[in-house]
């Protein structure tokens, strides 16, 4: 990227807050010291299963350094023993009668000093009666499976929803006439999102003002105070949550954690600030993972390879306590996006929520809720339908892809895709792969196996396409806790034209202080470096849902251009006083009215807000200064597309797998920032290329957590990652303000999937059809055992 001058609008101008960045000042929860803070550590269960016989806290609360012992005894006597999770569901605080998970919150420590807290820990002795534990979601549902929530009255399985999109009926005929079916069992295993910055939060309760600050690297700050309010039954208007400067987020800081509840009980006992932070292996263990999805999928087509319908049936692992964070009417989240980018007669899923002794969650890690699974199934199907007609997979692709003309396109699970070129895009990412040549070296070197000639590496070429479905949502159909998903935004221009501009959501590394204000830049024509971009602050930004779902874009980015609207026609009417003209005389041109037919006569954008403030005459009715507010209430989400082609080189003899090339076309419509949009689509990229070989938290059969480390949960570095090739085509959503798309999570959506076709792209020989992430260097030597090379 070349091009880093600051524009009066769109372009890739630097971000703005890299300054700070780059020079070590950024401001994070663990920077943030208040005086007299005390430090709070987590006592965490051994047990996936156990009961809790009971709990001495005395030689802790004895420690010199110690100020409270919190427990679920504790919490109980508050009403807080137990908190509801964003999807109705309820989750221990500190355990009470047993614990659920292995890592689950037991007690919590406050002390002086970080350490002290955690060597205190220590001093806590619990005694455990252990219980046998469901590990596979697979087995949860059995008769004489363990019943994990035996604390909701009744319960008698670990059944939580039973969940279905499409139209069963229509889709169960086209299989049955169809000529072709092909199934297939695919996991999307347990991953999670790791950000570089763990979980953490500071509270600060004012006894006197009564007030409640909490400083917390949330996603959503205000979904978060108003979640405090009606839980702890504080005032909301009492509640300040902080969000400061956050390591990313990846859907990992959306969730309120026992921790952060700890911290406010803690303040409130002690009468100090008090800091939690957690550490690596509590934020892998315990803190919101993702995925888990065991997936049948089936497609039936014509043996010439049409596509006629999908059937799909789930069984969701969702952990010892439902902490998925999905809008309430949809349990599996978007998953009902499975239909992916194909123009199909009927679809039909059905999802089954089951509760296992693992940490719970089922977070968003980087998608719009679900759809990362969806996309996954359903670009794994097609391939598998191509290994069964042997028939290339982009041609298959290409036969089957929506046209452009079909747009907008309604999906027969229920959404209506937005816009879209969707050959325009696989043609083009086959142009830069060379794809044709690429197919005749993989058909060459495979004619040398076959001669016996082979030797070294097998190539593979994985394709996916995907279609998102981001920016959650229309409030009608999307609320998380009955909160309806519109987001707020400010603007205000001060008297020597630079503005600030206040918006609900909350970066995490996204670039959205210097996106934001390019929006308002293109809009009014003021320079993004004379617009300041507040977010992550209750106290000084309107209401909002937050970040997450690559919905920051499509919903507040749409709500900054309509406020810059709202003050450029407020600025039209006093440079119509300013003029003594009609306000219907005058014509916008980028930062200035000016008189149409006269252009000389003409007010800027400064000079109109100096005389918005000034004693300037308005006319009647009309106010001064130059601001607006307006809360936007999206209508449709936008779904961002884009064809990604993969190619690996695979060693038989170890297993191992080097992504040799990456080519990524993505269509975000309009892009305010096309570096920013390319950084977005490395990170993803990375992130799909670490799911698809090597990331995963395991289990063993007692339920122990195998992946509480980055020396065993394994994130790809720039060593595992080839120089990304990237490609853009530009499909404006036709209902979103400036036709921006979100894309923050595109990659991370479409590359996985890209990944795993090419390396099973590479075991074809071999008679391999399918294998599960993450395809490690045993996964892929295992899959490729007692099948003997056909050729
Ligand atoms: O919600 P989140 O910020 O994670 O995702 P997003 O809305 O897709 O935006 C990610 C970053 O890319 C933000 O800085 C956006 O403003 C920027 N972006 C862009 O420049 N053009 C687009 N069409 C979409 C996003």
């Amino acid at each position: 990227m070349t091009t880093v001058e600051t524009p009066m609008g769109y372009g890739s101008m630097r971000r703005k807050e890299d300054a700070r960045f780059i020079r070590g000042r950024g401001n994070y929860v663990d920077d943030v010291t208040l005086p007299g803070m005390l430090y709070g550590a987590v006592l965490r269960s051994p047990f996936a299963h156990a009961r809790i016989v009971s709990i001495d806290t005395k030689a802790a609360e004895a420690h010199p350094k110690v100020r409270a012992v919190i427990t679920g005894a504790t919490l109980e006597g508050l009403k807080l023993a137990w908190m509801p999770t964003l999807s109705y569901d309820t989750q221990a605080v500190l355990a009470t009668d047993k614990v659920r998970f292995q890592g689950q919150e037991v007690a919590f420590v406050v002390a002086e000093d970080r350490y002290a807290a955690r060597d205190a820990l220590e001093l806590i002795d619990v005694e455990y009666d252990p219980l046998p534990a469901v590990v596979d979601a697979r087995r949860a549902l059995d008769p004489d499976a363990p019943v994990i929530r035996d604390d909701k009255e009744g319960k008698s399985n670990n059944h939580i929803f039973d969940w279905s999109s499409g139209d069963k009926e229509k889709t169960d005929r086209a299989f049955a006439e169809a000529e072709i079916v092909v199934a297939q069992d695919v996991l999307y295993p347990r991953v999670h999102p790791a950000p570089l910055e763990t979980c953490g939060a500071i509270a600060d309760f004012d006894k006197v003002t009564g007030k409640l600050t909490i400083w917390c690297n949330t996603q959503a700050p205000h979904a978060h105070r108003t979640v405090y309010a009606m839980v702890a039954g504080l005032p909301e208007h009492k509640i300040r949550i902080i969000s400061p400067d956050i390591g990313g987020g990846f859907g990992n800081k959306v969730g309120i954690y026992p921790g952060y509840v700890c911290a406010v009980v803690g303040s409130i006992v002690t009468g100090k600030p008090v800091k939690w932070m957690e550490d690596r292996s509590e934020n892998l263990m315990s803190t919101s993972f993702a995925r888990d999805y065991h997936m049948r999928g089936e497609i039936a087509a014509t043996r010439d390879g049409k596509i006629k319908a999908v059937r799909v049936s789930v069984i969701a692992d969702h952990g010892a306590f439902n902490g998925t964070a999905q809008p309430t009417k949809f349990p599996a989240g978007f998953f009902h996006v499975f239909t992916g980018s194909y123009d199909l007669e009927a679809a039909y899923c059905d999802v089954t929520g089951v509760y296992t002794n693992k940490a719970p969650g089922g977070v968003a890690y980087a998608c719009s809720f679900r759809v990362t699974e969806a996309v996954y199934l359903v670009e794994r199907m097609v391939d598998v339908l191509a290994y069964e007609l042997h028939t290339d997979p982009a041609a298959l692709r290409m036969r089957n892809l929506l046209r452009p003309e079909q747009f907008p396109y309604a999906s027969p699970t229920g959404w209506e895709y937005d816009s879209g070129d969707y050959p325009r895009a696989l043609a083009l990412a086959m142009d830069i792969a060379g794809y044709d040549d690429l197919r005749a070296e993989q058909a060459a070197q495979r004619a040398r196996w076959a001669a016996g000639e082979g030797g070294g590496t097998l190539t593979g070429i994985g394709i996916s396409f995907f279609t998102e479905a981001v920016g959650a949502g229309p409030r009608k159909h999307m609320d998380i806790l009955g909160l309806g998903m519109a987001d707020g935004a400010e603007l205000r221009v001060h008297p020597t034209g630079k503005a600030v501009l206040r918006i609900s959501v909350q970066s995490q590394g996204q670039g959205h202080e210097t996106t934001y204000a390019q929006i308002v830049a293109e809009e009014l024509g003021i320079s993004p470096d004379d617009i300041e971009v507040v977010h992550g602050d209750t106290d000084q930004t309107p209401f909002g849902l937050g970040t997450y779902g690559s919905r920051s874009t499509p919903v507040s980015g749409a709500a900054t251009a309509v406020v810059a609207r709202k003050v450029r026609d407020r600025a039209r009417i006093v440079a119509s006083a300013m003029l003594e003209v009609s306000p219907d005389d005058l014509e916008w041109e980028k930062g200035r009215w000016f008189v149409r037919g006269d252009p000389d006569q003409g007010r800027t954008i400064t000079e109109i807000a100096l005389a918005a403030h000034s004693s300037l005459e308005l006319p009647e009715g009309v106010e001064g200064h130059l601001d607006a507010t307006t809360v936007y209430n999206p209508p449709n989400l936008t779904f961002p597309f884009g064809a990604y082609i993969c190619v690996v080189d695979v060693d038989p003899g170890t297993g191992q797998v080097k992504v040799r090339r990456f080519i990524a076309v993505d269509d975000c419509g309009v892009r305010i920032n096309p570096m920013i949009v390319e950084g977005q689509v490395h990170g993803g990229l990375a992130d799909g290329v670490g799911m698809a070989l090597m990331e995963l938290i395991a289990f063993d059969p007692d339920g122990n957590c195998l992946g509480a480390s980055f020396m065993d949960y394994l994130l790809p570095t720039s060593m595992e990652c080839p120089s990304w090739e990237l490609g853009a085509t530009v499909t404006p959503s036709p209902h979103h303000p400036i036709g921006a798309k979100g894309v923050g999570e595109s990659a991370t959506v479409g590359s996985p999937a890209a990944v795993v076709n090419a390396v099973l792209d590479a075991l074809k020989p071999y008679g391999v059809r399918h294998a599960d992430m993450p395809l490690t260097p045993a996964a892929v030597w295992r899959a490729i055992q007692g099948a003997p090379l056909r050729t």
